[in-house]
């Protein structure tokens, strides 16, 4: 089996004005120093200048949350990737269900802003999860290979390499409700099996498959165990340092 090196970063949301940004990230930092896996904080868009100073030549990575999936010119509102990657950002969170839920971003818009972060050299967190309805209705499987095809449609086996995939299901998310280990490592086993048919078997062992909703420092350690979870998506918990470093810290 291929040993795939955790991976644990923190969505701040709609969360920390600048000057809160600033003094968490300094926190992560001094704290992750010994991190024994891969750690990425994606503040509010405002935020990454400022957060950049603070990360850079550590081993923290800069994420943001959301990109256009358009190069540049009339998008009013919108951010493009070259001025993601002017402040020092690395990787960007594509497909978030506030961002479906919310702001309707449908599988075809998410699908066209992986295929431009891969173009241009940029990592992607790749999120998918099905809502409480499409479970209790027993579609979850169902709900999430259609959003991984859809998503990852003409995207190439080599070009996943900039590709993290994180399972949310939506129902966990800042809920406090928690997807049992064995519900979670169900469904990353389906992706994991999912991306074997569309791909390879090597290429299935070597995806990075994040969980996220509600992880904590008292679960983090039980999902992380699991075979197929590779990794957090944390929101609520990666807004205090001592929780997002305690959740990194049990990665040993
Ligand atoms: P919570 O950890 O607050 O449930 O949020 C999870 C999430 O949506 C991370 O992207």
């Amino acid at each position: 089996m291929a040993t795939r090196k955790k991976y644990i970063a923190g969505n701040w949301k709609m969360n920390k004005l600048t000057a809160e940004a600033v003094s968490l990230a300094e926190e992560i930092v001094e704290g992750a120093k010994e991190a024994k896996c891969k750690v990425m904080i994606a503040p509010p868009f405002v935020a990454l200048s400022e957060v950049k100073k603070i990360v850079k030549g550590t081993n923290v990575i800069l994420g943001a949350q959301n990109m256009a999936n358009e190069k540049s010119g009339a998008h009013t509102g919108e951010v493009s990737i070259d001025m993601l990657k002017d402040v020092g950002v690395s990787v960007v969170i594509i497909g978030h269900s506030e961002r479906r839920i919310l702001y309707g971003e449908t599988d075809a818009l998410i699908n066209s802003k992986i295929l431009l972060a891969i173009k241009e050299k940029m990592n992607v967190i790749f999120c998918v999860g099905e809502t409480l309805e499409e479970r209790e209705a027993g579609k979850a499987f169902e709900v999430v290979t259609n959003q991984v095809i859809n998503g990852l449609k003409d995207v190439t086996e080599k070009e996943l390499s900039f590709v993290t995939i994180a399972y949310e299901p939506v129902w966990a998310i800042g809920t406090g409700k928690t997807a049992t280990e064995k519900d979670a490592d169900d469904v990353h086993k389906i992706i994991r099996e999912l991306l074997e048919k569309l791909y390879s078997k090597e290429l299935a062992q070597k995806m990075v498959i994040q969980y996220g909703g509600s992880v904590k420092p008292e679960n983090a350690g039980a999902l992380l165990a699991m075979e197929n979870i590779d990794g957090a998506l944390v929101g609520g918990a990666s807004l205090k340092a001592e929780q997002f470093l305690a959740i990194i810290n049990s990665v040993k």
